[in-house]
């Protein structure tokens, strides 16, 4: 299985998250983990990510990233992923004063090692946030091809209504320039046309989430004909309130219309489960089969931007 929609910084754990602000003198506004953990009630998505950004005040130096990565990664490990696709937000630390090298190399230093030490082979993706301008996402964008940095692809995360795809066409154009892969979410929290747009204006290879394509007949036709990769994130889409419960949510009916569809994380530590809790639950509540599940572990494998020898190891 492979695991194609999760947020490095999703990852973070409300351990890690006193670790890291004891080891850099940081002072938390929580007194303790249990009032950490008592904020963990989303209404939307953007109750979410004011949660999410303010935790990431933690994460200062190349340690505290590297840190972060290898917990995940040997978490998931023990959860039978074997390929992960790894979004971080650049800008998010950026922003707060952390250097673009921090940040990335930090993480890439520990996906570098993960095939030898947990058999997980990785690659990583530069997600851009769509509530910022896109002239700041092109001049990240920059600064990431200048410096090198090992990223495979780029993506499109953070609010998503009213920060439409057509926002970023320059930046999407850049990137393919670059010979990176091109990723975005649509269809989360905003309309199917937001899926389209990605599709038709970013020229993207997957769409993460896509629940709400579902909305529209035709749309949901084009992308089973093209076979589009949907990756979709149960847990988190019923913490988000995106879908009302587990048992309202959209992923049968998907499997059904012959999507392309995969189970993910997104923010493990913030929705109650990594990818393997994803699949208890999805058995438990909506009676997924064991024939369902290789289809859908096959499906992120097919998916994934990894070489065609890798693929062929995992399938
Ligand atoms: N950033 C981290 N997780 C996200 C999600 N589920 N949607 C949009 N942006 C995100
Ligand atoms: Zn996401």
């Amino acid at each position: 299985m492979a695991e194609l929609h999760l947020h490095i910084e999703g990852t973070l754990q409300p351990e890690l998250i006193f670790a890291l602000a004891e080891r850099n003198g940081i002072e938390l506004p929580y007194a303790d983990l249990d009032e950490l953990r008592s904020r963990y009630e989303f209404t939307d998505l953007q109750s979410f990510l004011d949660l999410y950004y303010a935790n990431m005040a933690v994460l200062r130096t190349e340690q505290d990233f590297a840190d972060m990565t290898r917990d995940y990664l040997a978490r998931a490990s023990a959860g039978g992923v074997r390929h992960v696709e790894v979004m971080m937000d650049p800008q998010a630390h950026v922003s707060r004063g952390v250097p673009l090298e921090t940040c990335v190399n930090g993480v890439a230093s520990a996906l570098a090692t993960s095939e030898e030490e947990f058999g997980v082979s990785t690659l990583l993706i530069a997600a851009f946030l769509r509530d910022l301008p896109e002239d700041d996402a092109l001049e990240v964008l920059e600064q990431l091809l200048a410096m090198n940095a090992p990223i495979a692809g780029i993506g499109l995360d953070s609010a998503e209504v009213g920060n439409p795809p057509s926002k970023f066409v320059r930046l999407y154009q850049r990137a393919a320039e670059a010979g990176l892969h091109r990723i975005a979410h649509a269809g989360e929290e905003g309309p199917a046309s937001y899926i389209t747009d990605s599709l038709d204006l970013l020229g993207v290879e997957r769409i993460d989430h896509g629940i709400r394509c579902m909305e529209d007949a035709a749309l949901v036709e084009r992308l089973a004909n093209e076979q589009v990769p949907l990756t979709v994130c149960p847990l988190s889409n019923v913490r988000l309130r995106a879908v009302d419960t587990l048992a309202d949510h959209p992923l049968p009916a998907m499997l059904s219309a012959g999507l392309n569809v995969s189970v993910n994380s997104d923010d493990p530590a913030y929705f109650g489960g990594y990818v393997d809790d994803n699949f208890v639950q999805l058995r438990a509540v909506l009676g997924l089969t064991a024939a369902e599940q290789s289809r859908l572990a096959a499906n992120s494998i097919r998916s994934s931007f990894a070489s065609d020898a890798r693929k062929a190891e995992l399938l």
